[in-house]
């Protein structure tokens, strides 16, 4: 299935900005700050497995609240091997921005499975963490923006996305990089349409989608056969 495995409507265009658009109250310098960093800040962070160290995972992820359904959690994030209690409510995305340290790369955009901002890839497949429960990680490796630079070693998608400057403001990026890992990884010779459809799931408020198509046909190095027009 191409694009990320979530609602059907991640196909539909993105709604106008309103007053709930979470992008709204920033200023753009934070905006710059948390989301176009998503690229570069993964090649710019040590992560040697993309959180911190096991004990500081725990002791964020064991705040739960009193009161409420809890699971103790055991998944692989980033190839590093995770044992902690999350909240049954929790999303994947709010255990990853939220609890957890050091893979913030994961972005929030519209969190109802329409924008793909928030993509992750779930035992090799594009998912939308915004619209997946933490709890049903179990036994699943999950892999973000932070495990594709592994000791900050940008990976050859990320250097052309960089070189075929596919981030404007960069919020899509992390989702975008997640969904063309993915194609690249079971299709490593894509052709233009193959990308274009490995990622109609990940909207791009910028409108920056030539450069993209450009960026991720120069990384499987087919760009020559693709041509992203
Ligand atoms: S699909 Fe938009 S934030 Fe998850
Ligand atoms: S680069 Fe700005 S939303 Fe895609």
């Amino acid at each position: 299935m191409d694009g990320p495995q979530d609602s059907s409507e991640a196909r539909r265009a993105p709604s106008a900005a309103t007053s709930d658009d979470p992008c709204a109250d920033l200023s753009r310098r934070g905006f710059i700050q948390g989301g176009a960093a998503a690229l570069v800040a993964a090649g710019a962070t040590p992560l040697p497995g993309a959180v911190g160290p096991a004990s500081d995972v725990m002791r964020e992820a064991t705040q739960v609240a009193q009161g409420v359904p809890t699971t103790l959690l055991r998944f692989t994030l980033n190839g590093v091997p995770q044992n902690l209690t999350v909240e049954d409510r929790w999303t994947l995305a709010e255990l990853l921005r939220d609890r957890l340290e050091g893979v913030s790369g994961t972005k929030v955009g519209c969190e109802r499975g329409e924008c793909g901002a928030c993509t992750v890839l779930v035992d090799g497949a594009p998912v939308y963490s915004c619209s997946t429960l933490a709890v049903w990680m179990e036994g699943r490796s999950v892999l973000t923006v932070e495990g594709l630079a592994p000791r900050g070693e940008l990976s050859p998608l990320q250097r052309a996305f960089i070189e075929h400057n596919a981030p404007q403001c960069g919020y899509c990026t992390s989702g975008q990089l997640m969904s063309a890992t993915a194609l690249l990884e079971r299709n490593p010779s894509p052709t233009a349409d193959d990308v274009r459809r490995a990622l109609v799931g990940n909207l791009c408020r910028c409108a920056n989608y030539n450069a993209i198509v450009e960026a991720v046909l120069a990384a499987a190095g087919t760009a020559a056969t693709g041509g992203a027009e």
